[in-house]
């Protein structure tokens, strides 16, 4: 099978942003890990912190791929344009955070992507990833 993982803004800094949110771990060596326990599944990586590169990364993988692991980070509270892409597609996505966005601010409780994901996973840290890997398989 052939799955991404799309991390969205902010999340190249992950173990050194907000770790009390988000955790002491970078996301590559997380990914590392990942791809070591699901050999077998071609396993790739694209993070942005652009909302224009995260919809051309869609588009381009968006046909051929088995599904997309999607941490939109803020866009996913703020963009039609990332929903519509996820619409546009045919590889499934399932929209995934880090934090239980549910216990946090009211603006994060809404999402503009999650009517046009298959679910949602949030709340177990960097393993909501794993979850959404697992759930394609
Ligand atoms: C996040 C939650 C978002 O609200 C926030 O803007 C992020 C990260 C998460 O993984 O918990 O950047 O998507």
């Amino acid at each position: 099978k052939k799955i991404i993982i799309i991390n969205g803004p902010n999340l190249n800094l992950l173990g050194v942003r907000e770790k009390s949110i988000y955790g002491t771990k970078d996301f590559q060596s997380y990914f590392d890990e990942l791809k070591a326990s699901f050999a077998g599944v071609e396993l790739s990586y694209f993070q942005s912190n652009h909302e224009g590169a995260i919809i051309d990364k869609l588009h381009e993988i968006g046909f051929n791929f088995d599904g997309v692991v999607l941490n939109a980070g803020a866009y996913t509270h703020t963009s039609v344009a990332i929903g519509d892409a996820i619409a546009a597609i045919t590889t499934p996505v399932v929209e995934v955070h880090i934090s239980n966005v549910h216990k946090r601010e009211e603006f994060r409780h809404h999402s503009y992507l999650a009517k046009n994901c298959v679910g949602v996973i949030c709340g177990f840290g960097l393993d909501s990833y794993k979850l959404g890997v697992q759930s394609f398989l």
